[in-house]
């Protein structure tokens, strides 16, 4: 019932022949005003009662991080196809054994990487597919924030409930971006590195009124890797919540290609004049501006999830793509806590 929820519903609700029959959530004067707001019949307390109902073809999963696993293997277990939020789960072991029961029973999981879905990072993979930028051999990837600490105290600050800080918060998505343009290359390594300076202090807060689970601040505040992939490229990442930087949440990528380049810098979450295409044209340097059209991500893949269910054609489609970034996030944060570097083709296993 949080913003990732409501977006979900709306989702659900603005598609043809789609029926919302129940929401769960703990906070009750919440759970109430969704329900009338949206005309949703039964609201549950716990997620436990809202699973146990049999007349559900699916469900979305907009839980905290540490609910991911448990919601959706009870999901699967009851015959219903599952939409989980970013990240899939905490570790690459729950997220192993989602896919696996997902793969057991025969339903589908999809994952909400709703960045990727976005007009500029759409438009960008076109230009790759083209050929545009030859072959990619570095990226860099990040998403920093000056005061994006979400919810001090809550459940995002605590390690068992989230897994981690921004890596796993605002990180996966951008690895999500990155080897999604890359076209999905094996990981053979990654070397992190995280920080947690200015959360321990209670500064860099966002104050976004989430329910407090208590005043230890437990995970990073900043993470940094070096990852390499196959065919010798790498993949930079920065993902932060809280820095001394410019007061703004910013993400973007750099793409280095043999035959071009690309930038794409997202300021405040804005779509408009993101990209910047490098290029040679008889032999001169020349920037191409795409026009982008914007594209909300959250009902691209609601969209997708609730058509994949309706074509009856969605073998295979059981969430290896969030399990495999469960794992880089895993080997990152093994790699900091161990200061070297993780090679990927020894599992990492869980933390
Ligand atoms: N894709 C995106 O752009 C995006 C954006 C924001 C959040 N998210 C993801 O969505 C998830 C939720 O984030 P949020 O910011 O909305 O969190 P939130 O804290 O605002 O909301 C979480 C909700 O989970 C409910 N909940 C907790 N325990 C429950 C239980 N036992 N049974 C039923 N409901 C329970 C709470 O009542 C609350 O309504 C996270 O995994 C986050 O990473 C994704």
């Amino acid at each position: 019932m949080g913003w990732a929820g409501e977006r979900h519903l709306k989702c659900y609700l603005g598609l043809p022949n789609v029926e919302v029959v129940a929401l769960a959530g703990l906070e009750e004067p919440r759970l109430h005003e969704l329900g009338q707001r949206y005309g949703v019949p039964n609201l549950h307390r716990d997620y436990v009662d809202l699973v146990a109902r049999d007349d559900l073809d699916a469900i979305s999963i907009c839980a905290p991080n540490h609910l991911h696993a448990p919601v959706a293997i009870a999901a699967l277990e009851s015959g219903k196809h599952v939409l989980c939020e970013k990240p899939l789960a905490r570790t690459g072991a729950e997220a192993e054994e989602i896919v696996r029961t997902a793969r057991e029973t025969g339903r589908v999981v999809h994952i909400a990487f709703t960045q990727r879905e976005r007009g500029d990072v759409q438009v960008l993979k076109r230009h790759i597919l083209n050929g545009n930028l030859g072959r990619i051999y570095h990226v860099k990837a990040t998403w920093m924030r000056r005061n994006g600490i979400p919810g001090m105290g809550s459940w995002f600050t605590n390690k068992e409930m989230a897994g981690g800080g921004p890596l796993i918060d605002l990180g996966v998505h951008m690895i999500d971006m990155a080897l999604f343009l890359m076209d999905e290359p094996e990981i053979e390594s990654v070397s992190c590195a995280t920080y947690a300076e200015l959360g321990p202090q209670g500064r860099g807060g966002r104050g976004d009124g989430k329910t407090i689970v208590g005043d230890a601040y437990e995970v990073e505040d900043l993470a940094t890797a070096f990852i390499r992939v196959s065919g010798g490229a790498t993949l930079n990442l920065e993902a932060g919540w809280a820095a001394y930087r410019e007061s703004s949440d910013d993400f973007g990528l750099t793409l280095y290609g043999t035959d071009g380049g690309a930038e794409m810098r997202v300021r405040n979450y804005g779509t408009q004049d993101t990209v910047r295409i490098y290029t040679d044209v008889d032999g001169v340097p020349a920037v191409v501006v795409p026009e982008i059209e914007p594209r909300e991500g959250h009902l691209a893949v609601v969209r997708r999830f609730v058509e994949t269910i309706r074509s009856g054609e969605w073998h295979g489609q059981v969430g290896e793509e969030g399990l495999r970034r469960a794992r880089i996030i895993d080997a990152c944060y093994i790699s900091a806590l161990e200061q070297r570097e993780i090679s990927l083709d020894i599992h990492p296993g869980s933390r």
